[in-house]
């Protein structure tokens, strides 16, 4: 089933990303869908092709225990589950190209898995200039996932402490934000937490380095 793209929704999320850099898109992807992606990625997991986290690139590449800790799998198109995700990715790049010039170029994206008690401290997915990352998509794959488990994304206010937004990681969910604006974090979950999160890029690479050290 694609995703459900209706004008409506398509003005919400434009404005929202224009007015205050996210979305927030509750069951914006099918729980069958949501479902197969879990199943793939319990099978990554069980056949242990989970990657501890880092953070940069290449070889400025750095295991961080204190700042992030989950584990994840780079989607790589192979399976049809993974292809139906990636179909559903291009058609939000296609929108935001034709209303915001964004010039969008390459969607990448990793399987998240967050163990009991992991986190991931504030921080940006882009810096300004660098012109990597531009759009951060987060679909949540966790069915029932409850209040008391925390594993929120609390997103910031740019320019202050001040938080806008404590967002429950449930199945179906889509947070949509500007990389380079949103200053965002993940609370300590007291569940395993799996997610899959992409960036849209608007370049593969700077001088044929693809992702620079920042
Ligand atoms: C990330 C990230 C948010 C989330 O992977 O960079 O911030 O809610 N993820 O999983
Ligand atoms: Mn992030």
């Amino acid at each position: 089933m694609p995703l459900d793209l209706t004008p409506k929704i398509i003005d919400q999320l434009l404005d929202s990303l224009v007015e205050k850099g996210w979305f927030e898109w509750p069951n914006a992807v099918t729980d069958e869908l949501c479902l197969n992606l879990l199943t793939e990625v319990e099978k990554h997991d069980s056949e242990g092709e989970l990657q501890r986290a880092g953070i940069g690139r290449g070889k400025a590449l750095q295991l961080n225990k204190e700042v992030r800790q989950d584990s994840i799998y780079w989607l790589n198109g192979k399976s049809s589950i993974q292809q139906t995700y990636l179909k559903q990715m291009a058609e939000i790049q296609f929108q935001l190209n034709r209303a915001l010039f964004l010039g969008l170029l390459e969607y990448e994206s990793h399987f998240a898995l967050y163990k009991e008690g992991g986190f991931y401290k504030k921080h940006l997915d882009s810096f300004r200039g660098h012109a990597n990352r531009v759009v951060t998509t987060v679909l949540y794959l966790n069915p029932n996932w409850q209040d008391e488990w925390g594993g929120e994304l609390v997103i910031y206010n740019e320019k202050s402490t001040e938080t806008l937004a404590t967002i429950t990681p449930q199945m179906g969910k889509l947070v949509i934000f500007m990389s380079e604006e949103i200053p965002h974090e993940v609370l300590p979950t007291k569940q395993p937490r799996v997610s899959v999160t992409g960036w849209f890029r608007c370049n593969a690479s700077i001088a044929g380095n693809i992702d620079p050290a920042l």
